[in-house]
């Protein structure tokens, strides 16, 4: 069944919606993204997402396209249009349509498109799993900070992976971890310290990684934020990674090596069932 998606402004069927040729997010990548979940009809984490879509767009010397109480309207009106129950809202913000210039043009209206998936989250069979990772070159810009729709380094690295038989990549800079494809990641040592890779322009401020690590401090887990390297992982207990697409989810493999038996650890199933509680509780 065709979804119902927006596009500046309108509410239309996918197969009528349009943006033009000339649209800086389709010739330079040069827009920014959200991805909000939804449990049961309800935003998970909408404050947080929001947060981070305008520092995003003023990174980029970008403005905001519209007052927040729109946004959190169009994301609802999304939802009930299109019946999710379990999924997520998509979000993304262009500098609009110009003649192709390497400058960014001035007083163009930006682009705002926003569409929902249907996907089930919370009983995910990877999560059941657990994930398979292999490491690979991060061979990303310097501004991972700022969620860009630039995202072909990822693909790539994502279908690397796959071509390994692994579900994703965890990418190494300088001999460290700095995240997973599109998931901040994590290990557990030998005495039960969660270690991730603490945040600046190398990595992503994932807004499940900020609800997740308050849920570990609350459940008086050890936390320390620092890069790791593949080494450590190889030695670690159990791993697993966050983000609004997989919540926690454990990782059970890496480079062909098994963690935790290659069962997911204890620590990732505690703070995946946390982490949905909590989020439960204050979804909007
Ligand atoms: N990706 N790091 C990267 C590189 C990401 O792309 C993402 C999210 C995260 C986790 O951030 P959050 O917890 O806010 O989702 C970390 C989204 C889900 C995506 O691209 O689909």
């Amino acid at each position: 069944m065709e979804r119902i998606v927006y596009v500046n402004g309108e509410y239309v069927q996918e197969s009528d919606a349009k943006i033009s040729v000339f649209d800086r997010g389709f010739l330079f990548a040069d827009g920014v993204y959200e991805v909000t979940s939804v449990l049961e009809g309800k935003l998970i984490d909408f404050d947080g997402h929001l947060r981070r879509l305008r520092r995003s767009l003023v990174e980029l010397a970008m403005t905001i396209p519209c007052p927040d109480e729109e946004l959190l309207s169009i994301h609802r009106e999304l939802v009930a249009r299109n019946a999710v129950v379990e999924g997520l809202v998509y979000l993304q913000v262009t500098r609009g349509a110009a003649d192709r210039d390497f400058a960014f043009p001035k007083n163009v209206p930006q682009t705002l498109v926003l569409f929902t998936q249907a996907k089930s989250i919370v009983d995910s069979p990877l999560a059941k799993r657990g994930a398979r990772v292999v490491s690979v070159d991060d061979l990303r810009w310097g501004r991972r900070d700022i969620k860009t729709v630039q995202l072909l380094y990822p693909s790539m690295a994502k279908m690397i992976a796959q071509e390994k038989g692994a579900d994703d990549a965890w990418l190494v800079q300088d001999g460290l971890v700095t995240e997973g494809t599109s998931n901040n990641a994590y290990i557990v040592t030998q005495d039960g310290t969660i270690v991730t890779r603490d945040l600046s322009s190398d990595i992503l401020a994932g807004i499940t990684r900020a609800a997740v690590l308050k849920c570990a401090r609350e459940l008086q887990m050890k936390v320390e934020e620092r890069p790791f390297s593949i080494a450590e992982a190889l030695t670690a207990r159990e791993a697993f990674t966050t983000s609004a697409t997989g919540f926690v989810c454990p990782v059970v493999e890496i480079d062909g090596t098994a963690l935790s038996d290659g069962n997911p650890g204890a620590v990732a199933v505690r703070l995946r069932q946390a982490y949905i509680e909590e989020s439960l509780k204050a979804a909007i």
